[in-house]
């Protein structure tokens, strides 16, 4: 990576030489994992002497980080290279490039290469660090580069990152899934379980909190299966014994390895944020046995009641999915139960999209598009009403949140996050920004709190 880095830093420093500075902007869809992973991409981009930016249209090099998770994910990110077509055609020395989940499919880098011509090189998200490489070739002008199935399972540590945020940081800390659920593609675009050595994670952490970050989240498909020399509940423990004001936040686990070790160092460590995004998928034991998650409801309600019982304000959330193939009345209702059961803070609903390779898109009795729709207005409106229940229940007390910045409508009211995890808008100036102030919650919604500062 850092030969490349240097040969592309080379040419970009005798261009500037001439005045002619280059420009880079990183575009993202999907997940976390991907947001931490551009950052990766902003960051090598800037190692190579490009000014990153966030107009395209000024860019001469444009990455386009997509997401496969549903289809409307990848018809967006197709829609959105298609819209870069004309920035090529006025700047004909630009380099359009791809990455993320959607070309790790060949059937999406074959339809790059036939109707894309525009679209210089592409690489799947386990080969990012080869990014300045294939970037490279494409500017000597080795023809268009499109990497696949390569390098798929090495972990690169000292990827250089530039950030967003100053007070807000993503670490990866495992990539890629081993649990195949049967509607999922994660699996087949991001390869098997690999987890960073915990070394590695705890001098980035530490680092990251000498630097006054406020909020760590740690990421992978799976966190609970981290398995980097030590177990995921040891490492958390690592992690909340460095000093220092923050908090630190994880995402997702999966219910089948949430281990009473994990409850424990949860339950005992400030430093560990009270929330637990959990995904459920479905309420019906019949549905969870198709969708291949290897736990039902009654183990799944069983490791909510035992979060509940150590840190009974825990604020949980959940994934579901709405209209699986073979998804009956009968389970839709189970489901509905089940939230009310459960309560939630907050749930992500989808509809369920089918996949091309995974074994749910070839199963019978797909649900007809109508009843899914139906299906998701019923679940939306149910859980509405139970989100506005649990966030009453913070109106008239204090909450520490972290302020984030000024609303996007409204330059006093700023936005930040309690510990919960739960969106608070209140009035304050710039000073706040990045800061831990305390917030008397005067009026709830179903997504968000409203309150003063104190
Ligand atoms: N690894 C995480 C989630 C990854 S994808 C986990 O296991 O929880 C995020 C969410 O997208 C999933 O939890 C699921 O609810 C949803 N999802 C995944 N594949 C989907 C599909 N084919 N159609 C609709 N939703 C899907
Ligand atoms: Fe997909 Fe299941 Fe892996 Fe999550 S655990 S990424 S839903 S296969
Ligand atoms: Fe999408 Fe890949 Fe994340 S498919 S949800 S960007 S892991």
């Amino acid at each position: 990576m850092n030969e490349y880095i240097q040969l592309v830093r080379q040419r970009n420093e005798s261009l500037a030489a001439v005045g002619e500075k280059r420009y880079a902007c990183v575009v993202t869809f999907g997940c976390q994992q991907n947001e931490a992973d551009s950052e990766k991409l902003r960051g090598m981009a800037d190692a190579m002497g490009y000014t990153v930016t966030e107009d395209v249209r000024i860019a001469d090099l444009i990455v386009v980080n997509t997401c496969a998770v549903r289809e409307h994910a990848e018809l967006k990110a197709l829609s959105t290279i298609g819209q870069y077509k004309h920035l090529k055609a006025k700047n004909p020395n630009m380099l359009i490039g791809v990455c993320g989940c959607m070309v790790a499919q060949k059937h999406r880098v074959d339809e790059l290469k036939n109707s894309y011509p525009y679209v210089s090189f592409s690489f799947e998200p386990s080969s990012l660090d080869r990014f300045p490489q294939i970037l490279f070739e494409a500017l000597e002008k080795h023809g268009r580069q499109f990497s696949i199935g390569e390098n798929a399972r090495a972990i690169s540590e000292g990827v250089p990152v530039l950030r967003e945020s100053d007070f807000k940081a993503w670490v990866s800390i495992m990539y890629g899934c081993n649990n195949f659920c049967s509607y999922c593609i994660v699996p087949y675009v991001r390869d098997r379980e690999r987890s960073r050595e915990y070394a590695y994670v705890v001098d980035e952490v530490k680092e990251l909190v000498a630097s006054g970050v406020k909020e760590i989240t740690l990421l992978g498909q799976n966190v609970n299966s981290y398995n980097g020399g030590c177990t995921f509940a040891e490492l958390l423990e690592k992690l909340a014994a460095i000093d220092g004001d923050f908090l630190i936040r994880f995402m997702t686990s999966h219910p089948k390895d949430v281990s009473d070790e994990l409850i424990e160092v949860m339950a005992k460590s400030p430093r560990i944020a009270k929330q637990f995004h959990l995904p459920i998928q479905s309420g019906s034991d019949a549905v969870l046995k198709t969708m291949n998650r290897r736990y039902n409801t009654a183990h799944y309600l069983a490791t909510v009641e035992k979060l509940r019982a150590s840190m009974p304000n825990i604020t949980l959330t959940t994934d579901i999915i709405v209209g699986f193939p073979g998804e009956t009345e009968k389970d839709f209702e189970a489901t509905l139960d089940l939230l009310r059961k459960v309560r939630y803070d907050m749930i992500y609903s989808f509809i369920y999209s089918p996949r091309s390779g995974t074994p749910a898109a070839k199963m019978e009795d797909q649900v007809p598009d109508a009843e899914k729709s139906e299906r998701m207005q019923r679940l939306l409106a149910l859980q509405n009403q139970i989100s506005l229940e649990k966030n009453m229940v913070a109106v008239g007390k204090t909450l520490r949140v972290l302020a984030e910045g000024p609303s996007k409508n409204d330059a006093q009211t700023f936005t930040g996050r309690a510990e919960s995890n739960k969106l608070v808008h209140f009035k304050a100036d710039d000073q706040c920004i990045g800061k831990f102030v305390n917030i008397k919650i005067s009026r709830a919604e179903p997504f968000c709190l409203h309150g003063e500062l104190e």
